[in-house]
């Protein structure tokens, strides 16, 4: 029996499929809002298509449709290769598949309509996050449902991420979701003040940590020791990885708080859990790199584990980079501006979409029997979305730092030394630049969509080979 019959590939598939439609959708209203910043006239003076609207569009079609698709997939998959079983239901996974799309459509629908709660990252109106709770507790019970009837004891080190991911983005989204509704498009929120701010950075903290950070270590700790063809360099560090990481995340919500209302002694404490944070993710980066020991000369000939090392350097600059935007000081003069944006994406396209992209690259070809139809636009995609993402960053540094230190200057005589103008002046070349390098890595994402398909076109046949669970024995 062929692993298409054994395993439940057919949700796996869709979940692939939509994640690589989402990404476009995403990413071209990434590259529309970058140009509207840059060329304000694009904003065409229709209320939907403004900047206001574009952006929260923008962050729910990257974060939620792109990357929560790709989380989808690549954890049916892990979990069904570890355990070496089928999901438990094919039925349930189904409904999570249609329930997803659903929530990421009435997304695509209200959000440029204006209907928002207006906490970032959890916009939507109570009658979709009632959707979403109940689509996710449903992708809880066919992960651990699946994890209980496994035929391996172990259960190997990526399904604890995913796993994590799963709970701890359930929690949140059900905390921070609590409102009082008065129609269908309009609801307040249950909290008051800096506790409703609190708990929204709480989430928002989580989210990253959780849903951009901690399944897609479930992605790591799974597809580069499968493409390097070796074993994870440190079993037991993965352990420590996953209880430090945990412990860890959940503290350092208040740095999003800095020099705000919330108790003095909350904010230093986020920051010092924060600085703390930087440890537990270099082992996790570490891990991830050294997993290729012995075997560096594949990424000379191989772009698909070029892209998702690539990916761990970027998890391990914007690691380094967050704990330092925490320290109070330094978060005084980076708050508000670019820096946030280029920190945000050094994280989002660097590592996200880059290791999504690489298991995808690794996914696809086994999902379909097909052979990958071209290793050189893997290269040529690589390529162009390095240098997106280079221009993308560095563009940010110096617009927020110099945006930073603008606004702060002072003459002798304690006057601004900038009107606020001046600095949007000065900020424009900065977001052309930053424009190009996000053109560059949607034409990348074009490239890897052309190749997938393809793939999937392409009547070369490959079997996925039967191997067994890296780690797992
Ligand atoms: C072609 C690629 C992309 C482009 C051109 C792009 C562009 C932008 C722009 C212009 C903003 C608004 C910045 C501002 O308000 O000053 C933004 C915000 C954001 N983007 Fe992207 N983006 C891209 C890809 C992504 C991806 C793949 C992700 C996530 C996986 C992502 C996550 C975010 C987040 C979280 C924010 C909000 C940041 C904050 O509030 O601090 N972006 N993006
Ligand atoms: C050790 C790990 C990290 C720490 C301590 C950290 C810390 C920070 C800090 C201090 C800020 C600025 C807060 C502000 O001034 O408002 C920030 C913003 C942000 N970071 Fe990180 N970061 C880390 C890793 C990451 C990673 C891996 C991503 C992945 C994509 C990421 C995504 C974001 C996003 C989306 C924001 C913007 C939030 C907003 O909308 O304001 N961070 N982070």
């Amino acid at each position: 029996m062929s692993n298409q019959d054994t395993y439940n590939y057919k949700v796996i598939r869709q979940f692939a499929v939509m994640s690589l439609v989402w990404a476009v959708v995403g990413m071209s209203a990434g590259v529309l809002i970058a140009a509207q910043l840059a060329w304000p006239v694009l904003n065409f003076d229709t209320p939907w298509l403004t900047f206001g609207r574009m952006r929260p569009f923008h962050t729910n079609m990257v974060i939620f449709a792109f990357g929560g698709s790709a989380l989808f997939a690549t954890s049916y998959y892990v979990v069904q290769r570890t355990c070496h079983v089928r999901l438990i239901s094919d039925k349930l996974a189904a409904f999570t598949f249609w329930g997803w799309q659903a929530v990421i459509v009435a997304a695509a629908v209200t959000l440029p309509m204006g209907i928002t709660q207006s906490k970032e990252y959890a916009e939507l109106e109570w009658p979709i996050d009632i959707l979403l709770g109940i689509v996710w507790v449903c992708y809880a019970i066919v992960f651990f449902g699946t994890i209980m009837k496994r035929k391996i004891k172990h259960i190997y080190v990526s399904n604890w991420f995913y796993g994590a991911f799963i709970i701890v983005v359930g929690m949140l989204h059900i905390v921070n979701s609590a409102v009082i509704p008065v129609d269908l498009s309009k609801s307040y929120s249950a909290y008051a003040g800096v506790q409703d701010a609190m708990i929204q950075w709480w989430y928002g903290h989580n989210a990253v940590g959780f849903f951009l950070t901690a399944g897609f270590l479930g992605m790591m700790y799974y597809f580069i020791p499968k493409q390097a063809g070796r074993p994870v360099y440190s079993y037991r560090l993965s352990i420590v990885h996953f209880w430090a990481i945990l412990f860890t995340y959940i503290w350092a919500g208040p740095h999003h708080l800095h020099y705000t209302a919330l108790p003095d002694w909350t904010q230093s404490l986020g920051m010092v859990m924060s600085l703390i944070l930087l440890v537990p993710s270099w082992g996790g980066m570490i891990n991830g790199i050294m997993t290729l020991s012995g075997a560096w000369d594949k990424l000379r000939t191989d772009p698909v584990l070029r892209l998702l090392i690539v990916s761990i350097s970027f998890y391990g600059m914007s690691t380094f980079e967050g704990p330092m935007m925490a320290i109070k000081t330094v978060n005084a003069l980076s708050h508000y501006t670019d820096w946030t944006i280029g920190h945000v994406h050094s994280g989002a396209l660097g590592w996200v979409a880059l290791i999504s992209m690489g298991a995808l690259y690794y996914m696809f070809p086994r999902l379909f029997g097909r052979e990958l139809y071209s290793l050189k636009l893997v290269e040529v995609h690589f390529w162009m979305a390095t240098i997106g993402i280079v221009l993308y960053i560095s563009s940010m540094w110096v617009s927020g730092i110099m945006q930073g230190l603008m606004w702060r200057a002072t003459n002798t005589d304690g006057t601004l030394t900038y009107s606020f103008v001046e600095s949007v002046q000065a900020m424009h070349p900065f977001y052309i630049v930053r424009w190009s390098g996000g053109m560059f890595f949607l034409l990348g994402t074009l490239v890897m969509c052309y190749n997938i398909w393809k793939t999937i076109k392409g009547t070369t046949p490959v079997e996925a080979p039967v191997l067994a669970p890296v780690g797992a024995h």
